[in-house]
């Protein structure tokens, strides 16, 4: 069945072995396996844990709860909302949070539940995206903190290069570094997991200039792209094609590359445009906006190019090659296109080398 995406374990495997190791190389202790991209897939989770990770972190508490079963500690990233603060305490071990109104309703239902919440209290340090505004008044929050008794604020983070796309550097860290001091000397005890950010940190692993006491990443897109996501570079020592995507042509026809008639809107609303290069030989691929947005699709084939197509059909100028109807077209997928992937349910899954 097509469309398919097939997922190399083996691959992914070796990513994080090589991360795990340059974590280590950087005192980088705890290792936050980011799953959001593999949708709540257990298996793949299974198969790849430990692997040098440490704990499971997705944004969305139902990811979380399919993993309830497996033996790691597991991490909410995306601020817990009003509306499933029981499931987070649930299912989840640590929440990043930034609002004092939410973490007093999580120190509520960990007590229902019988329960000590972590909390990792998030800083915005100029990205603009979630946390606290590092130049507010942050103390008197944490004073309230350490006053639940079912709240242990385990840690301090950032997120960096996410709405901003706001680069880490050593200077961001040394800020980190400076609240963490401020809030020890104030109110005298050790905050022990400082949360530095994710693949965009890459780099700074890479030349080993990440600050001393910086000991927990939260890696996704690395992971399982090979890539560092400060400036969107392949590691060399890393797998970039550890997930394929295969879909089926369904017709190949030679037909003018400009349409005949009036040009309205095309099936999305958008008044399409073209270019006239005469005659081409395109194959229509039973694939989808509806699967993926075609600006993440790659395909392995350097001769084919993608002319674009509508919820269940996407068109290829495979003017240059032999294809017919039935054969297999296969492509390489950004994040995006992984995660859009990954979540529709019309898109088989097949796990191999694992
Ligand atoms: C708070 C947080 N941390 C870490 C990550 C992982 O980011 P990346 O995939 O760039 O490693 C994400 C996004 O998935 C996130 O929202």
């Amino acid at each position: 069945m097509y469309p398919k995406l097939v997922v190399d374990i083996r691959k992914i495997r070796e990513n994080m072995a090589y991360l795990a190791s340059l974590c280590e190389e950087n005192g980088v202790n705890y290792r936050f396996l980011v799953t959001k991209v593999l949708a709540g897939n257990k298996k793949i989770v299974k198969a790849l844990m430990p692997g040098g990770f440490t704990h499971l972190a997705d944004s969305r508490i139902a990811n979380l709860k399919t993993y309830r079963d497996l033996p790691y500690p597991k991490v909410l990233l995306r601020l817990p909302a009003k509306s499933e603060i029981t499931a987070t305490v649930r299912y989840s071990d640590i929440s990043l949070n930034s609002e004092i109104s939410t973490i007093k309703l999580l120190n509520r239902a960990a007590r229902k539940q019988n329960k000590k919440h972590q909390i990792i209290l998030m800083f915005d340090l100029g990205d603009l995206r979630e946390g606290i505004f590092f130049q507010t008044d942050y103390l008197s929050v944490v004073k309230e903190i350490i006053s639940l008794p079912n709240i242990e604020l385990t840690g301090i983070g950032t997120n960096l290069t996410c709405y901003g796309g706001i680069i880490p550097t050593v200077e961001h860290y040394r800020r980190l570094l400076e609240i963490k001091a401020k809030i020890e000397k104030t109110f005298g005890f050790s905050v022990p997991l400082i949360s530095g950010g994710n693949s965009s940190t890459v780099p700074l692993l890479l030349q080993k200039q990440l600050p001393e006491g910086i000991n927990n990443l939260r890696l996704g897109e690395a992971v399982f792209l090979g890539r560092e996501t400060a400036y969107g570079h392949p590691i060399p020592q890393m797998h970039q094609n550890a997930f394929n995507l295969e879909a089926e042509i369904i017709e190949v026809q030679t037909k003018p590359s400009y349409p005949i008639g009036e040009i309205g809107l095309n099936s999305f609303g958008e008044k399409p445009t073209f270019t006239d290069s005469g005659l081409m030989k395109r194959a229509i691929v039973a694939l989808g906006k509806q699967d993926i947005q075609f600006d993440n699709l790659l395909p392995q084939n350097p001769s084919l190019k993608i002319i674009g197509g509508s919820s269940d059909h996407l068109i290829v100028d495979i003017s240059k090659t032999d294809f017919k109807v039935g054969d297999i077209l296969k492509f390489n997928l950004n994040y995006p296109g992984l995660l859009q992937t990954m979540t529709s349910p019309y898109v088989k899954k097949e796990i191999i080398n694992y």
